[in-house]
């Protein structure tokens, strides 16, 4: 029997944020993938060529999404040659295909040096590549293939990069404050909340917006990488651009256009307001919230059932330390004049609990990038249910 091309299954693998797995890995058995292995800041599942592009496009909380093409033991650069060059680089690769090893991680591992081990690993791929396809010019000016290794206790990983451009940068955030969060970031801990489209939402220290973005898109059902473009969206030897076409039809086709959402975005800060705007307006969400610069001490909101979801100030600089305290109070009586409301904050103050004058009902460890913070949830009540 033939084997469609398109049938063929890949183990793909997805990073994210430490403490973020288990949203990751909702969203990929949402779209309904095989999950194989979930560790510290990775998902790994599994896939055919249409995965790759509906993942690209749909996924919010990873960061990328890698291709596994083999994994193998090896304690020696022989090893490491030898291992690499077994794989068979022309199922992925073009003859003409410009490839590079991008990143080389390696832990608790007799192989430690990321230069060398990019080396290596890029000389056994030019031997087995020269082997197969019978040259040993390759003049590397076809698409990108850009191959990240990771070596842990000794296992190598060997992976092709789809998507190029960190799944973060999503195109709508041409402007940003101090301290902006990630977008995938944001989205995952909007996720991590019971908030749904028809609940109010403020973040009250918005920045440029991306709490508010994040959320309009999610409730709206607005694709994050359909504004964007993939490395592996112009591959074309394991993979077609019909895959392509129709994740992003489908994407498209489940865009909610008829919905009104309650989500509002205030800063102190009118300058970043005017740069929140206009992100909104980048990501096509701009009718969907409503942004002013308004003082934390200025909050308030006569409906019940509300969620406040923000990332205040926590001494980015050393100099804005010592305003914690009284900034923090200030958002816990703030807090505390709006009826019924849940509030999630994600801060690395170490006392923000203390000066918001409750215990968090949870607090959750998460990695902001390198700086450990908290998730703190506070949890409201939920409104009635409505009479049938
Ligand atoms: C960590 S940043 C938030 C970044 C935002 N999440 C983003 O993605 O761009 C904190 C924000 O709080 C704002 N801010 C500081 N003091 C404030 C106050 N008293 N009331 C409202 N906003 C304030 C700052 O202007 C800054 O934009």
């Amino acid at each position: 029997m033939v084997n469609n091309m398109n049938d063929e299954k890949f183990t793909l693998i997805a990073p994210c944020h430490f403490g973020l797995e288990a949203v990751l890995k909702r969203e990929i058995t949402d779209l309904g993938y095989e999950i194989l292995n979930v560790s510290d800041g990775r998902v790994t599942f599994s896939g055919d060529a249409k995965a790759i592009a509906r993942a690209n496009i749909f996924i919010r909380t990873a960061e990328r999404i890698l291709l596994k093409c083999g994994s193998f033991r090896a304690t020696t650069f022989d090893d490491l040659f030898e291992g690499v060059k077994a794989i068979p680089w022309e199922r992925f690769l073009p003859r003409n295909a410009k490839f590079w090893v991008t990143k080389a991680t390696t832990n608790r591992s007799a192989l430690f040096s990321g230069t060398a081990i990019q080396s290596i690993v890029k000389k056994a791929m030019v031997d087995r590549m020269s082997t197969t396809y019978h040259t040993s010019r390759f003049d590397e000016d076809g698409d990108e293939y850009p191959v990240r290794v990771f070596i842990l206790k000794d296992e190598v990983e060997v992976t092709l990069d789809t998507t190029g451009v960190s799944l973060h940068k999503r195109g709508y955030r041409k402007l940003a404050g101090k301290a902006p969060i990630s977008e995938t970031l944001a989205a995952a801990l909007i996720m991590l909340t019971p908030w749904r489209a028809d609940r109010i939402l403020v973040d009250p220290f918005c920045g440029s917006g991306t709490f508010p973005i994040e959320a309009a898109m999610i409730g709206a059902n607005i694709a994050p990488g359909l504004n964007r473009e993939f490395t592996s969206d112009k591959w074309l030897k394991f993979m077609t651009k019909k895959e392509w076409y129709e994740a992003y039809d489908e994407a498209a086709s489940l865009e909610k256009t008829d919905i009104e959402m309650n989500i509002q975005g205030y800063d102190i800060d009118p300058e970043i307001i005017k740069c929140a705007i206009q992100n909104s307006k980048e990501a096509g969400v701009d009718k969907y919230i409503h942004f002013q610069a308004r003082d934390v001490k200025d909050l308030h909101n006569p409906k019940p059932y509300g969620f406040l979801i923000t990332n205040p100030p926590y001494g980015e600089r050393l100099e804005d330390k010592e305003n914690l305290p009284a900034l923090y109070k200030t958002i816990g009586d703030s807090y505390n004049g709006l009826k019924d409301w849940s509030m999630f904050i994600i801060t690395s103050y170490e006392d923000a609990e203390r000066y918001l004058g409750r215990k968090a009902d949870k607090n959750r460890k998460i990695y902001n990038g390198m700086i450990r913070s908290y998730f703190l949830s506070y949890m409201g009540a939920k409104p009635p249910k409505k009479q049938k």
